[in-house]
């Protein structure tokens, strides 16, 4: 699968642990940044992401910043993206197959490298439901 991370400092090292796992495990990586630890702005890499993916330069994309919240906020001002912030393997299964999360957020400093593989390994792995209903929602959202 091609998936685009972005991320701002505070995501930088578990952005770079993930690109390596992930790479690894077959996946075309497009890192779009940051691309060390210097203080940055989390708005630009959202944006960034979420615009290469909604523009179809990737399947699918991760966005990560100190907790996450400030990137997913960026990420979902872009019209098509659905980026769901995940805290556990739930809240990942659910993000795809209720949402069809086009992207998931990850905080960098609240959850460990472990924790992330599991929710980054079940969301891709979870179908979207593909329900009438679910369909609506989602078309709704991407409407708005
Ligand atoms: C940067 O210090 C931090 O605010 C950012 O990474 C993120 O956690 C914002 O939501």
């Amino acid at each position: 699968m091609r998936i685009a991370m972005a991320s701002d400092h505070g995501g930088f090292e578990l952005k770079e642990a993930l690109r390596t796992y992930l790479t690894n495990a077959g996946h075309e990586i497009i890192d779009l940044g940051t691309k060390d630890d210097a203080s940055t702005d989390y708005p630009i890499y959202g944006q960034k992401c979420a615009e290469y993916v909604v523009g179809g330069g990737a399947d699918k994309g991760i966005v990560l910043c100190g907790t996450g919240i400030g990137i997913s906020i960026a990420a979902n001002k872009v019209k098509g993206a659905r980026c769901a912030l995940c805290a556990s393997e739930t809240l990942a299964e659910l993000a795809a197959n209720h949402n069809d999360a086009n992207l998931i957020a990850l905080g960098g400093r609240t959850t460990s490298f472990d924790a992330a593989v599991r929710y980054v390994e079940k969301w891709l792995a979870t179908p979207f439901d593909g329900g009438e209903r679910h369909v609506r929602r989602v078309r709704m959202l991407t409407e708005m």
